[in-house]
């Protein structure tokens, strides 16, 4: 709900449980003057006050008021160099060589349902569901206009922020900077929780007091990165699972970002998240607008389960598209760790044959398929069935895995090209390159050049060819290195700094043009494993290849970050042979079906050559997901454990919408003698209810997440238990 104050300019967004706040205060600068737990009937700028301060300027219209000053006052959207000297939401270049962005209120307008952004992924909802408002700014010397747009899922919590900027003047401006969200706090106590990483380790939380000064994560690889996550949150020192205040903010955009948070001279706060403006540049002729992505923010009273709890709904309900949305994922079989590169058709359908009697729905053929493609340093780009290999194409292939009742599912990585290949050797200069420099390698491949339309154009045909020739269901959409030498033979010299967003802006669209034509297809987010895990690529892709890593242990702790923000059903997660590719660390089979069925289920190893008695335990995994996949896709996620300070064991559990299911998943670590007896508390179930665990013994919700359930003694390295928990 939206509530207008127009004589006093005074907007207030009302969420179920939030409020957020902003009023045209005096010379019409807009302040941001709350948001938190829901307040009825508050103008929250009584508590914004002004004192004459030493170095702290004054706008010109404020005469001789020495109280009125921007870098004071909290801001919605922060300027530069006119007298707020924390952290810019926007810079634009004027055709003086001024850098300076001054922006005052002009006007509102309300709209029924929520905005959408044209060519950018966003959230939505269906008209009854959202509102949105649409506040709008002006530089009158800069002849700039900038619109800030709020969607408001008042049930979900969600309040989404994006910005335009758009050039009424006659001369061409350069924007510098324009981030998609800033938000004022009145205080500085707070923790910043961002989630860092690496190839094979991703997202892990590193939280860190606010600190005078700027501290900040982002990313320049083009993607949204292994390394920092498009996602924080802002939160009282105190908060934990369940207590205190926190702010989940996420960013829907998939290349660079910035998220950069400053604690002031006088104990506020200001975070401010968007495209990072590492070489960013955009010129906007008369009449141009720009778009940023989308940014979206919930805060909850009550810690960080139910903050987790609504980005995941929110996700689910008004990001993730049909025909996904709700959908059960299928229980997929990947060749990759099986066979990399060395397989043929024989060996696939062994495989193929193999998975169906266990119940698995969909076989993917992962890299090595297409081109000249024995080794990950040739092929990329020759988007065409290497007939070596599978002698009768895709043609022959498909229908074969399909008579064993399975769909087929195919393995592509369309932004990368390697110079041994035709597609290079026909256009080398459709390569990113810097004119005269030989370009970086990384996994001996290049990146083509997305920005430009003729080169996705040429690439999209080439793998429409592809989906269109077989009857395929599933593509993984794969980016295995960072940018580098990122220019465009497309662009002239001024306008470079387009090309980074224009690459995002390329895949977006590459992905968009790929579900309209093939509707029913799904697709499967990775880049290395999840270096490109963020909202952006949700919009397009509904799960996401969690990690190279599929080690289950280290994947507690993967799915544990990943899990602050993305829910469950998006993580691509699968059982794994031992000793692990990765790690060279052994763990039961049982364990490694318990951590991997807590994201979109999957199998990557050779089930050619299982034996009996795993196929079983397979086939059990596969019926127990089947029985349990909607409290996985649409339960309650908790956190029981945190699994980077619990040594002894990790749990986390998924309840049915109406608490009378729950799913409750126990991995021991390393065994030691004599361990303590270990009694562990569940959450988020009917205190009053009694709940039946695995068929057998009943137990009152209120004995289960007040004294809790025991746990057996570990016999064993990384033992897993599953409680399946049905209200009697
Ligand atoms: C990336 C992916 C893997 C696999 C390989 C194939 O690393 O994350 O799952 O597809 O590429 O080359």
């Amino acid at each position: 709900m939206i509530v207008l104050d127009k004589q006093s300019a005074l907007f207030t967004l009302h969420t179920r449980n939030t409020t957020y706040q902003m009023k045209a205060g005096a010379h019409r600068v807009l302040l941001h003057t709350y948001y938190g737990p829901r307040l009825e009937n508050e103008d929250l700028s009584r508590l914004i006050r002004g004192a004459d301060r030493g170095n702290c300027p004054n706008p010109s219209e404020a005469g001789m008021d020495r109280t009125f000053s921007l870098d004071i006052l909290p801001q919605e959207y922060s300027t530069c160099g006119v007298g707020d000297f924390r952290l810019p939401s926007i810079e634009l270049e004027l055709p003086s060589g001024s850098r300076t962005a001054d922006l005052r209120y002009t006007g509102f307008e309300l709209r029924k349902g929520k905005y959408a952004l044209e060519n950018l992924p966003a959230f939505w909802s269906r008209e009854e569901e959202a509102d949105t408002l649409v506040l709008f700014l002006e530089d009158a010397a800069a002849k700039v206009a900038v619109e800030l747009y709020y969607g408001v899922l008042e049930d979900c919590d969600l309040i989404t922020r994006a910005v335009r900027v758009v050039n009424k003047g006659d001369e061409t401006v350069r924007l510098c900077r324009c981030a998609s969200l800033c938000l004022d706090f009145p205080q500085a106590d707070l923790d910043m929780i961002t989630f860092h990483g690496r190839h094979m380790m991703e997202r892990c939380p590193d939280r860190q007091p606010l600190r005078h000064g700027v501290q900040s994560v982002g990313s320049t690889r083009g993607a949204s990165s292994h390394q920092y996550n498009p996602f924080v949150v802002l939160c009282g020192r105190d908060t934990n699972e369940e207590y205190g205040t926190a702010y989940g903010i996420a960013l829907l955009y998939s290349g660079n970002f910035e998220a950069a948070a400053e604690h002031s001279q006088f104990e506020s706060s200001r975070l401010v998240m968007g495209v990072n403006p590492y070489h960013f540049g955009w010129d906007l002729a008369p009449g141009e607008s720009f778009t940023s992505p989308e940014a979206a923010m919930v805060c909850s009273p009550n810690g960080f389960g139910p903050m987790s709890r609504q980005l995941h709904r929110a996700i689910r309900e008004h990001l993730i598209r049909d025909p996904y949305q709700g959908a059960r994922r299928p229980v997929l079989i990947n060749n990759w760790e099986a066979t990399l590169f060395n397989f043929n058709e024989e060996k696939l359908l062994s495989i193929a044959k193999a998975a169906a009697p266990l119940g698995i729905e969909l076989f993917v053929m992962d890299d090595g398929w297409f081109g000249k493609r024995d080794d990950d340093n040739t092929g990329l780009g020759d988007w065409f069935v290497n007939t070596d290999k599978l002698h009768g194409g895709l043609e022959a292939l498909v229908p074969k895995v399909q008579a064993l009742g399975m769909k087929f599912g195919i393995w592509v990585e369309p932004e990368m090209v390697n110079e041994d290949s035709e597609l290079y050797r026909a256009h080398p200069d459709w390569a990113l390159t810097v004119p005269g420099r030989a370009p970086a390698r990384g996994r001996n491949q290049l990146v083509l050049d997305f920005s430009r339309k003729e080169v996705r154009d040429y690439v999209y045909g080439q793998l429409h060819k592809v989906l269109a020739s077989a009857d395929i269901s599933y593509v993984k959409w794969d980016m295995n290195r960072s940018l580098t030498d990122v220019w465009s033979a497309a662009l002239p010299a001024e306008r470079q700094g387009e090309v980074f967003h224009r690459f995002t802006l390329g895949v977006y669209d590459m992905l968009e043009r790929m579900r309209q034509d093939f509707p029913k297809l799904f697709i499967e987010g990775c880049c290395g494993g999840g270096g490109r895990f963020d909202a952006g690529m949700l919009y397009y892709t509904p799960q996401i290849w969690c990690s190279d890593n599929t080690d289950a242990i280290d994947r507690l702790r993967i799915q544990y970050g990943t899990s602050f923000c993305y829910p469950p059903d998006a993580m691509g997660a699968h059982v794994s042979a031992v000793p692990n590719l990765g790690t060279g660390r052994t763990t039961p089979l049982d364990t490694r079906g318990v951590v991997a069925m807590s994201g979109t289920f999957g199998y990557e190893l050779d089930l050619a050559e299982t034996t009996q008695a795993e196929k079983e335990i397979m086939a059990r995994q596969v019926a127990q997901y089947k029985r349990c996949w909607e409290l996985v896709q649409k339960g309650d996620y908790y956190r029981l454990t945190d699994p980077f300070q619990n040594p002894l064991y990790n749990a986390w559990s998924h309840v049915s919408p109406d608490r009378r299911k729950a799913l409750v998943s126990v991995v021991t670590g390393s065994t030691y003698a004599t361990p303590p007896f270990m009694t562990l508390r569940l959450k988020g179930l009917d205190p009053a209810l009694r709940y039946r665990v695995n068929d057998g013994d009943s137990y009152s919700g209120a004995m289960l997440m007040e004294a809790g359930y025991p746990l057996p003694l570990p016999q064993d390295d990384y033992l897993s238990f599953q409680l399946l928990l049905e209200a009697e």
